[in-house]
C-alpha cells in the first residue's frame, strides 16, 4: 500500500493494535499543545449563524476551517454556497478501493448570552480545570476539529485506512434548513460509504457510549392578538381578552395531569419501546440525586410511567423556549397587551414525522383559540428521529474503536438532542450515521460557561484514526 503523508519520515500502517496505538498516542503527545492552539484560533471568532451581525465571522471561521483541511492534507477544498451560510468541503481519495468515510460537522455556534452569566468571555477560550471555556469548545468545533487532527495525524502517520470527505456547514444551530437541497444537488461528490458525526455525548468519560438514537424536532412560533392596541388595564381589564392570559392558557392545556401532550394525534406514531430495551437502557449509570444537585432543583418532573432518562430520550415533550408580550420594562405599567407570542419545540420520537406534527399542533392550536382572539403560528425548522443500528460494521468499527482507545465496551445510548441532518443523509444518500461524540451533558452547550474537557479532545483525535482502522479492516 502506498503511504500518504507529507513528511518523509512516515511510518507504515502497522497492523497490530498496540503499534497503532502507539504511534497515535505518541503523535498526539508531541502535537497536543498545537492541536489546542490551533482550535482556539477557531474557537475566537464569534460564527453566531442566528445573528446577521456575525455573517462576517460566519465567513471568517468557513475561510480558516478550509485552511486548516488544507494544511492537514486534504484536497479539493473548497468553500461552496448554499442557501444561507457555506459548506467548507474537502476530500482526500487515497484508494478508489479503499471505503470513503463523509465527516460531517459544524462550525456554526449558538449565540453566546447571557454574557455575564460567564465566567470569561465566550470568545476567548481558555483552559481552567482540564477544560476548555468557549462557546463551541464542544458544538460543535472542538468535536469537528478533533477529525481535521485526526486526519492530520493519518496523513502524517502514514495510516490512512479510510478515503475521507469533509462536509462542514454553517447552520446547523439555526435547522440547517439548506442542506436538504445541498445535499441533492452534490448527492454524487457525497458518495460514500458511511457518515461520521461527533457532535453528541458519552455517558461519562468512564462510560463510553455511542449515540444510537436522535429526537426529531419541529419549532413553530404563535402569537395570539387581542385588542388592536395595548389598552388600560383598569378601563378594560376583566372584559377584553388579554392575550398573555389566553397564551398562558392554551399553552397549559397542552400536558394533561399526567404531564401527556393533549394534541389529538400527537402519539399516534410513536414507537413504543420495549421492556426489554428499556432495561438494557436503564443499566448504564445514572444518579437522580446528582442529577437535581447540578441543576439545583427541589425535583424532576415529565410525564408519568418513564424515569428522567426515558423522559430525555424515548419520549417525545413540548416545550416553550421563550414568551413575551406586555410590558417587561422597569416598574410597572397597568396595560392590556394586544399580543402575546411564545417560540415552541417539540422533540420527536421514532416514528413521528416533524411536517405531520407541525401540522396536528397548528390545527390543535387553532382549535383552542377562544374567539376573543386570534392566533396565528409559524413553522420555523424541524427534522425527524434518528435511529442507528447497531448490527452493522459501521458500529462495530467504531465501538471497536473507543473500546481500544478507553479501555472499555461502549454502550449504546438514545440521546435527547436534535441534528436534524442525519435523518435527511438517510432519505437522500441512503447512508446511516454513526454518532461517535465525546462530549458530556454537563458541558453546558448552549449555556453559558460552555466547555469541553482537554482529555475528551484528544481522546476523540485518538479514536477517530481507530474507526478508520477498523472500518477498512471490516470492510474487506
Ligand atoms: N449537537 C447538538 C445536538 C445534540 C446535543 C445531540 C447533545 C445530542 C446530544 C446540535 O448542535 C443542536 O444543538 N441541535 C439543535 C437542533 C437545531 C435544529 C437547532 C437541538 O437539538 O436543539
Ligand atoms: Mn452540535
Ligand atoms: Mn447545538
Amino acid at each position: 500500500m502506498l503511504i500518504y503523508g507529507q513528511t518523509m519520515e512516515t511510518t507504515p500502517i502497522k497492523s497490530a493494535n498496540s503499534d497503532s496505538m502507539d504511534q497515535i498516542k505518541s503523535y498526539i503527545d508531541k502535537n497536543q499543545q498545537r492541536f489546542l492552539d490551533e482550535l482556539f484560533v477557531l474557537l475566537r471568532i464569534p460564527s453566531v449563524s442566528a445573528d446577521p451581525k456575525h455573517a462576517k465571522d460566519i465567513i471568517r471561521t468557513a475561510e480558516a476551517v478550509k485552511e486548516r483541511l488544507i494544511a492537514a492534507g486534504a484536497d479539493q477544498v473548497e468553500i461552496l454556497p448554499t442557501g444561507g451560510h457555506p459548506m467548507v468541503y474537502g476530500e482526500k481519495i487515497i484508494d478508489p478501493k479503499l471505503p470513503t468515510v463523509l465527516v460531517y460537522g459544524h462550525y456554526d455556534v449558538q449565540p453566546a448570552d447571557p454574557l455575564e452569566l460567564w465566567t470569561s468571555p465566550p470568545f476567548e477560550p481558555v483552559i481552567k480545570d482540564g477544560k476548555i471555556y468557549a462557546r463551541g469548545s464542544c458544538d460543535d468545533k472542538g468535536q469537528m476539529f478533533m477529525h481535521v487532527k485526526a486526519f492530520e495525524l493519518m496523513m502524517q502517520t502514514g495510516t490512512m485506512a479510510c478515503n475521507v470527505k469533509f462536509m462542514i456547514e454553517g447552520e446547523e444551530e439555526v435547522g440547517s434548513s439548506n442542506l436538504g437541497p445541498f445535499i441533492r444537488k452534490y448527492k454524487d461528490k457525497l458518495k460514500a460509504d458511511v457518515i461520521l458525526i461527533s457532535d453528541t455525548s458519552i455517558i461519562a468519560n468512564d462510560v463510553p457510549s455511542i449515540t444510537i438514537g436522535l429526537r426529531g424536532l419541529t419549532y413553530v412560533e404563535v402569537e395570539v392578538t387581542g385588542p388592536n392596541v395595548d389598552l388600560h388595564s383598569g378601563v378594560y381589564g376583566g372584559a377584553v381578552a388579554n392575550p398573555v392570559n389566553v397564551l398562558c392558557k392554551m399553552i397549559a392545556s397542552m400536558h394533561d395531569e399526567n404531564n401527556h401532550i393533549t394534541i389529538p394525534g400527537f402519539y399516534d406514531l410513536v414507537r413504543e419501546v420495549g421492556k426489554e430495551e428499556r432495561s438494557e437502557m436503564n443499566k448504564a449509570p445514572f444518579d437522580l440525586e446528582v442529577y437535581k444537585k447540578q441543576l439545583n432543583i427541589g425535583d424532576v418532573q415529565g410525564e408519568s410511567g418513564y424515569n428522567t432518562r426515558e423522559r430525555t430520550s424515548i419520549r417525545p415533550t413540548l416545550d416553550v423556549n421563550g414568551i413575551w408580550g406586555g410590558y417587561t420594562g422597569e416598574g410597572a405599567k397597568t396595560v392590556l397587551p394586544s399580543k402575546a407570542n411564545a417560540k415552541i419545540s417539540m422533540r420527536l420520537v421514532p416514528n413521528q414525522d416533524s411536517d405531520k406534527i407541525t401540522a396536528l399542533f397548528q390545527k390543535y392550536f387553532e382549535s383552542i383559540a377562544p374567539k376573543s382572539v386570534k392566533v396565528k403560528v409559524m413553522p420555523h425548522h424541524g427534522g425527524n428521529p434518528v435511529v442507528v443500528p447497531t448490527d452493522t460494521i459501521a458500529y462495530k468499527a467504531a465501538s471497536k474503536a473507543m473500546e481500544v482507545s478507553f479501555g472499555k465496551k461502549p454502550l449504546p445510548a438514545r440521546e435527547g438532542g436534535s441534528i436534524p441532518i442525519v435523518a435527511l443523509f438517510e432519505e437522500v444518500l441512503g447512508l446511516k450515521s454513526i454518532l461517535m461524540g465525546f462530549g458530556l451533558d454537563s458541558d453546558a452547550i448552549h449555556s453559558p460557561n460552555e466547555h469541553f474537557g482537554v482529555f475528551n479532545y484528544l481522546k476523540g483525535i485518538e479514536t477517530i484514526p481507530l474507526f478508520y482502522k477498523y472500518f477498512a479492516e471490516y470492510s474487506k
